[in-house]
């Protein structure tokens, strides 16, 4: 019997896709590896969001060319988003790796590997025809047994400057609205009570499944629907799901008790995903909202499509909606031509927003992404460290306010197991997604149950709590 390991190098819908590999390397008989030494299959799922993320792939997958020279049973297989963008350069920089599959081919895998008995260099990064559900038929088995990704939408139709997700995911396609809640059911099923819905642009979700209403439906008056379409308005007869829908539905499935979902794109985000987000008591209190810039003409030249003040006024309404909000959020430093007032309108932009927690990034060129190609107005590297080093203080002083904010508050916390530190302290995540860790709870007991914890000390990073009562 053959064994596997799948190393995941991206993004949360990479992670998803992982758990797709797994599912469909079981099917064949496989069994999972402890580590990639020694695996007779090992399977890189790749990311190419930023060059560090190429370079940590290729010194990985390095390690591995004497022994798959010396072994010729063994099979390399590079997966996602680099595979699907750079497939030439793989068998160029390393060329002991047997099969590339893209983003798209992700489901025939299992046949490249076949072929790859006969065949050096076996590639498929054939892009999916429009429209399709590429992951139909594709199912994930959750890596935790309480928690899963539930991916609702791939790629991405958006054209901001510095990003190569459309190019290595394509365009967006929405999963059918039946297709997910039913996904979820069957998570729910299973013992998994907690969900994150993802997508590039999550908001935008179903804008490819609008239809035309039928003329019955136009004339019956009735704005019922199916379950999940909306009616979009009176001059334009056509129905759609709409994200908050779906928000609305997951969080209903029995069993399920924290809904979460990430991307949503601050231009689509309306008040409607807001309300259904405070109404729908699953939905967590937690929302990452991805400023990029504080400066207006540098949002522009990303193609964002909002300006500062439009981001802060949908935040401050998020805040009025949804009680007791947490707020993170994604900034690119160093993007092509940002001045030194352009980075000052992020700071003080970012001091009013006040995030929970910040995600920040050294901008990098991407082949093919049309900021790539702006060389001359390259900002410097020390002089991006330096604003880089200037935005953390910022990030880190809000992030430590709301941390100390919830000392002495009572908590919900779901157990994720023991803390990585101290077998006696458990770890886990709140409504907010903060970490907390819950001094003298058997983490191994305990994972995938709801504590509640009152919190009695806040670090930079996590929170302190104590047992209060099981739930
Ligand atoms: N669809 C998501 C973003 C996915 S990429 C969204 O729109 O929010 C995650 C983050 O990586 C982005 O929000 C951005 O901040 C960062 N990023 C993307 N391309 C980058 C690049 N070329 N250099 C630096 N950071 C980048
Ligand atoms: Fe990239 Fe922009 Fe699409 Fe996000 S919305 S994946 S940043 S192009
Ligand atoms: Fe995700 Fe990286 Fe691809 S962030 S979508 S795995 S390029």
């Amino acid at each position: 019997m053959k064994s596997f390991y799948v190393k995941t190098f991206g993004c949360q819908m990479n992670e998803n896709d992982s758990e797709r590999i797994v599912t469909i390397l079981r099917r064949q008989g496989m069994t999972p590896a402890a580590s990639e030494e020694i695996a007779d299959v090992v399977v890189f799922n790749t990311c190419t969001i930023r060059e560090n993320a190429d370079n940590r792939f290729f010194g990985q997958v390095n390690k591995l060319r004497e022994r798959r020279a010396v072994d010729p049973g063994m099979r390399i297989v590079v997966a996602g988003c680099l595979a699907q963008g750079e497939q030439a350069a793989i068998f160029e920089r390393a060329p002991h790796v047997d099969v590339v599959v893209g983003t798209h081919a992700l489901g025939s895998i299992a046949q490249l590997l076949e072929r790859s008995d006969g065949e050096r260099h076996v590639i498929d990064v054939t892009e999916a025809s429009d429209g399709l559900d590429p992951l139909a038929d594709l199912v994930a088995e959750p890596t935790d047994g309480h928690k899963a990704w539930v991916t609702i939408q791939t790629g991405c139709d958006n054209n901001c400057a510095f990003c190569i997700v459309p190019q290595v995911r394509g365009g967006e396609v929405s999963r059918p609205f039946q297709a997910v809640v039913d996904e979820v059911r069957s998570l729910a099923s299973q013992g998994v009570t907690e969900v994150t819905l993802l997508g590039q642009n999550v908001n935008s979700y179903g804008r490819d499944l609008t239809r035309r209403m039928r003329r019955e439906e136009i004339e019956s008056g009735d704005r019922g629907f199916l379950t999940g379409q909306v009616y979009v308005s009176d001059s334009i007869p056509r129905i759609r799901p709409l994200f908050a829908d779906l928000l609305r539905a997951v969080g209903a499935v029995d069993g399920i008790r924290r809904v979460r979902f990430t991307s949503p794109h601050p231009k689509d985000m309306r008040e409607e995903t807001f309300q259904a987000m405070a109404e729908s008591p699953m939905v967590c209190e937690s929302l990452h909202f991805p400023l990029q810039s504080g400066s207006d003409r540098i949002l522009a030249a990303m193609h964002r499509g909002y300006r500062g003040e439009r981001f802060f006024e949908k935040l401050q309404l998020a805040r009025e909606i949804i009680p007791d909000l947490a707020v993170t959020t994604d900034i690119i430093v160093g993007f092509p031509g940002e001045t030194e007032d352009d980075f000052e309108a992020t700071l003080e932009l970012v001091a009013r927003c006040e995030f929970d927690s910040a995600f920040t990034f050294i901008y990098s060129p991407r082949p093919g992404t049309e900021a790539g190609e702006w060389r001359d107005r390259f900002i410097a590297p020390e002089v991006i460290a330096e604003r880089f080093e200037r935005l953390k203080l910022v990030t880190e002083r809000s992030a430590a306010a709301k941390h100390h904010a919830r000392v002495g508050r009572i908590e919900e916390v779901l157990v994720d197991g023991p803390s990585k530190r101290d077998a006696t302290v458990a770890s886990g995540r709140t409504r907010q997604n903060k970490l907390v860790h819950v001094a003298g709870l058997d983490g191994d007991r305990y994972r995938g149950e709801y504590v509640n914890a009152r919190i009695f000390d806040a670090g930079a990073h996590f929170l302190h709590g104590e047992l209060l009562a099981r739930d």
